[in-house]
């Protein structure tokens, strides 16, 4: 297959296997194992003489066609596709530590990211020091000499805080620990961690590559080496493994992930910019406007916006309930990256278990809202948001 394909001509066609039948559409394998011609065949498949699938913990055909697929489109040799974003992160750090080891991570993580590393990862003897990691220093001046793993997510949930990505690999390559990057928020059109120097690409395929409410998914990419070394037994002893179900659910998403992005984008763009003008608004960050705090950075390391919006409303909680209550199409949600507007208080839900502490240090104050916006008609949104603000005071 051509490597050469834009993302929207990958996103269609990449990793796609036909069987006999020469089916249009990608199949969906629902096996958990596969059948050998003769006893030779099978010792010689789990000698790894010859290639094909075994058991589908280890790998299938309509998971290997998303694999492919994503792999294509994030300039990765190899991928893992996982039971949900939560699976592919996990995997993604615990796979590549052992007691002993430290982890410096971005503060400014989703709350179970951050569980995993501040809370999971210790229990086992591995060591996190979380840092602001918007300033390279911190980063420079929390490794240790068993540092082993940078883990940081950009733009970061809900804030939308930018990490300068390629800095903080330099620093990693020059004491020989791995960078793994949560991408989600910025989307495998807009953002190339591994061009950046990142080793490992985690995504909730949940999120924009479902992009339509349906299933759970992740996936983590890497190149082959590092795959090999380090996933390869954890992902077929641990059994994350994403169902083909959603294996084939994903790859319907992903061939509109352009489309649907693209579109958005613009919705998101128009709204921070309308927000932007509203009494009722103390600040709105959105990583496509030039009055984002690390607009630099955004020029430098994304081809694209966000999908996503975060503002602050001047009346606290009561503004933030009374604007999620009063809006009509766009519905209250915790989840993102869907076709249908949804809006988040993060403080009362997905950032609920942080102290108050840690909130205010990631920004988040009891008016700030999260707008992931979806498909529908810009100006259906505008005017949902324009009416939805009469109820809130200035
Ligand atoms: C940045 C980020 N990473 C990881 C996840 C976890 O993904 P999932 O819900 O698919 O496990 C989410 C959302 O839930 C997220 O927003």
């Amino acid at each position: 297959m051509s490597k050469n394909w834009r993302p929207a001509t990958q996103l269609v066609h990449g990793g796609t296997l036909r069987s006999q039948y020469g089916e249009t559409s990608e199949a969906i394998f629902l096996t958990q194992g596969f059948v050998y011609e003769s006893s030779e065949a099978a010792e010689a498949r789990f000698k790894g003489e010859t290639d094909g699938f075994i058991y589908a913990r280890y790998g299938s055909p309509t998971n290997d066609m998303f694999e492919k697929r994503m792999c294509m489109l994030e300039g990765a040799e190899d991928a893992r596709a996982t039971a949900s974003g939560m699976a592919a992160v996990s995997s993604a750090i615990l796979c590549q530590v052992k007691a002993g080891d430290h982890i410096v991570a971005a503060r400014a993580l989703f709350g179970s990211c951050r569980w995993v590393v501040e809370t999971l990862a210790p229990r086992y003897g591995v060591e996190c020091t979380l840092v602001d990691g918007r300033d390279l220093e911190n980063w420079e001046a929390a490794v240790r000499p068993n540092t082993k793993v940078f883990f940081l997510e950009s733009p970061t949930n809900p804030t939308l805080e930018v990490i300068d990505i390629a800095g903080v690999a330099r620093l990693a390559n020059q004491i020989g620990a791995k960078v793994v990057v949560d991408n989600v928020f910025a989307t495998p059109l807009f953002q190339k961690p591994l061009e950046l120097g990142a080793h490992v690409v985690v995504y909730s395929a949940t999120k924009h590559i479902d992009g339509q409410g349906r299933c759970l998914g992740g996936v983590v990419l890497s190149d082959k080496e590092w795959i090999d070394e380090n996933l390869h037994d954890y992902f077929r002893h641990t059994g994350p493994a994403m169902s083909p179900f959603n294996a084939w659910t994903l790859l319907k998403g992903i061939e509109t992930l352009p489309l649907r992005v693209r579109q958005q984008t613009e919705n998101a763009r128009l709204i921070a910019d309308f927000l932007a003008e509203q009494p009722q608004v103390a600040r709105v960050i959105y990583p496509g406007r030039k009055d984002h705090p690390q607009a630099d950075i955004i020029a430098r390391q994304m081809t694209g916006g966000s999908t996503l919006v975060a503002f602050e409303l001047k009346g606290g909680k009561e503004a933030a309930f009374a604007l999620q209550n009063a809006l009509d199409i766009v519905r209250i949600s915790n989840n993102l990256g869907d076709s249908k507007s949804l809006i988040t208080h993060p403080a009362t839900t997905t950032h609920k278990n942080l102290s108050d502490e840690a909130r205010a240090e990631l920004g988040i104050s009891a008016g700030t809202v999260r707008f992931s916006a979806g498909i529908e008609d810009s100006q259906d949104l505008v005017e949902d948001f324009a009416r939805a603000l009469k109820s809130v005071t200035a």
